[in-house]
């Protein structure tokens, strides 16, 4: 089945979104309620989008609960937990914007968790000086979503969720749309816009255990980024989320929300040691994510993990109607996937992918990316969290900046009056689709990707080395050789093989982003363990940039304002020394 025998579809708006979970809808809602033409594409359902699976909240110095918060004390506790590596200019305009944010979902009809008066609830999260974290449950991500999808649904937003985009088309330096096809009849989708704006994620896909679901998270943000002439920033600072399930095979990495820890659920050994003790006494569980999750790998290679290689994350003296009003998600899901029952045993967990705190590099005041017309936001962008984001933040995030960018988008179409366009870059898209669906190679996209998955998860896991990077580089050489004789063959089923096809290619291009710049990063930095430069190096305080062919460029981080600079520099010691395992 050839696309090429397919009419090509020709579609047009004035500003097309890629992706269509929290950022992107955001993003899309500002546009049409300033009356701009807006459509949204994504490659999966929009009720069914990675923003879903977000559990445990979203942050905003409300003072429900702690009065004393401000967003000053928000901004501190980001960029010091970034380790200084975050913008302060994007840090200070999420961290303002935050209560804004929550307050458009309240006016959408978000139902939030609330105290007997009426008060907004917010609980703790890892290395947050105040209870700033706003939830429903541990369903978070899921009410926002369900949140924007009606509001967007009220402003007859346009969203066809079937449109794989496999290019952004680029003339003279300045955006004049995408290509793709859609993932149900195969029909190639030439789409022109004056603008696009990026919303399609991150690449944690491209480790073993990983929070996103297969499929989801697979680079492609950054391939198209990169391909239409954008910059990649810190593609090596990625998350890894302290506990994520061991088993079923099938769902391994699976996220056990902070939640669990933040509502008091602690950490153990195979011992039965709470080891947490030895890492950070003061704060315990409720330490930054970077240690946490360093710590439970410690336990783990140290030989005190359990047979199956986790830690043992525990819930079961906390009151009953406690997991059930605010975890019933992580209760279900257990019982779901594990005949576990968490009120009763503990649940065994070990270090997941969880976020690229690197992306797409981003200019603070509107997330434009350098590449005329082309914006980029959620976790496609960069520039919030450094190298260890504060559990919470990026749903905030992606309100803020998809309310700023959406408002930047429609002004940049208003005062657009010429669109040139390039047939050479429309017939390079095409070509490339048909290549793949011709082709006549014998490798098949799935197999190349679970190796991907294997050498990252070998070489640029929680502690890397400059030996095992460059082994890493080696070896996806090869890949990127096999990737030449891919074909995809789609059958009566769909196009998801031609999908699969187009995601290798971007999980190819973010893993190479990923070894080359974690091979430049010769220090140890929040979530970047370097076995073999474990000290923090100030003169490395600064972000690498990625291009394809260019490589790597080292940019020093901007100075932050005293007005929470000085408060983060005051608060807890963060240094690195011994936090590695030897
Ligand atoms: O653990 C969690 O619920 C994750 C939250 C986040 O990554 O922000």
């Amino acid at each position: 089945m050839s696309s090429s025998t397919r009419h090509e579809r020709l579609l047009s708006t004035s500003v097309l979104v890629i992706g269509t979970g929290g950022a992107g809808l955001r993003a899309s809602i500002e546009l049409a309620e300033r009356g701009v033409e807006v459509l949204a594409v994504g490659k999966r359902r929009k009720h069914d989008a990675h923003t879903t699976l977000a559990a445990g909240g979203i942050n905003a110095a409300l003072g429900t609960m702690d009065p004393e918060d401000s967003w000053e004390q928000h901004a501190a506790d980001t960029l010091r937990e970034s380790y200084f590596l975050a913008d302060p200019a994007i840090v200070e305009h999420v961290t303002r914007g935050a209560a804004e944010g929550i307050g458009d979902l309240e006016r959408w009809g978000m139902p939030f968790a609330r105290e007997d008066d009426g008060r907004i609830s917010q609980r703790f999260f890892g290395a947050h000086t105040y209870r700033r974290t706003a939830y429903a449950g541990d369903y978070t991500g899921l009410e926002i979503q369900r949140t924007l999808v009606r509001r967007a649904t009220e402003l007859q937003v346009r969203v066809i969720d079937t449109i794989y985009i496999t290019r952004i088309l680029v003339a003279d330096g300045t955006v004049f749309g995408v290509y793709g096809f859609d993932i149900v009849d195969g029909a190639p989708v030439q789409i022109r816009a004056d603008a696009v704006i990026l919303a399609a994620g991150g690449h944690t896909r491209i480790w073993r255990y990983t929070s996103s679901r297969r499929d989801e998270n697979t680079g492609d943000s950054f391939r198209l980024a990169a391909l239409a002439g954008a910059r990649l920033r810190d593609a090596e600072l990625v998350q890894f989320h302290p506990s994520g399930l061991l088993e079923p095979d099938d769902a391994a990495g699976t996220l056990v929300s902070e939640a669990a820890r933040g509502e008091g659920g602690v950490l153990r050994n195979a011992d039965g040691e709470r080891f947490m003790e030895r890492y950070d006494p003061e704060r315990m569980e409720l330490s930054t994510r970077d240690r946490v999750a360093l710590a439970n790998y410690t336990e783990i290679a140290e030989g005190r993990g359990t047979k199956r290689g986790g830690v043992l994350l525990d819930v079961s003296h906390l009151p009953r109607e406690q997991i059930l009003d605010r975890l019933p998600r992580l209760y279900r899901t257990m019982i779901d996937l594990q005949m576990l029952d968490i009120t009763e045993q503990p649940i065994e967990v070990a270090p997941t992918a969880h976020y690229s705190m690197g992306g797409v590099w981003v200019a603070p005041e509107d997330h434009s990316t350098g590449v005329e017309g082309l914006y980029a936001i959620g976790e496609a962008s960069s520039g919030l969290h450094g190298a260890n984001r504060l559990g919470g933040n990026s749903l905030i995030e992606l309100l803020v900046y998809g309310r700023i960018t959406g408002a930047a988008a429609a002004d940049y179409v208003a005062q657009r009056s010429a669109v040139v366009r390039s047939q050479e870059a429309v017939g390079e898209a095409r070509a490339e689709m048909t290549s793949l669906l011709e082709g006549t190679g014998r490798e098949t996209p799935r197999r190349l990707q679970r190796a991907i998955r294997d050498l990252m998860t070998e070489h640029a896991g929680v502690v890397r080395s400059e030996d095992g990077l460059r082994r890493g580089l080696e070896q996806l050489g090869e890949l990127e050789e096999r990737e030449l004789h891919v074909a995809a063959h789609p059958d009566i089923a769909g196009f998801d093989d031609l999908a699969h096809a187009f995601d290798l290619k971007g999980s190819l291009l973010a893993a190479r982003a990923t070894l080359e710049s974690a091979i430049e990063r010769r220090e140890t930095r929040g979530c970047h363990n370097r076995s073999d430069f474990p000290e923090t190096d100030e003169a490395l305080r600064g972000s690498f940039l990625w291009a394809p062919g260019a490589g790597v460029t080292f940019e020093p981080a901007a100075p932050a304002p005293d007005s929470f600079r000085e408060l983060a520099e005051r608060t807890t010691d963060d240094a690195v020394a011994g936090k590695l395992v030897e």
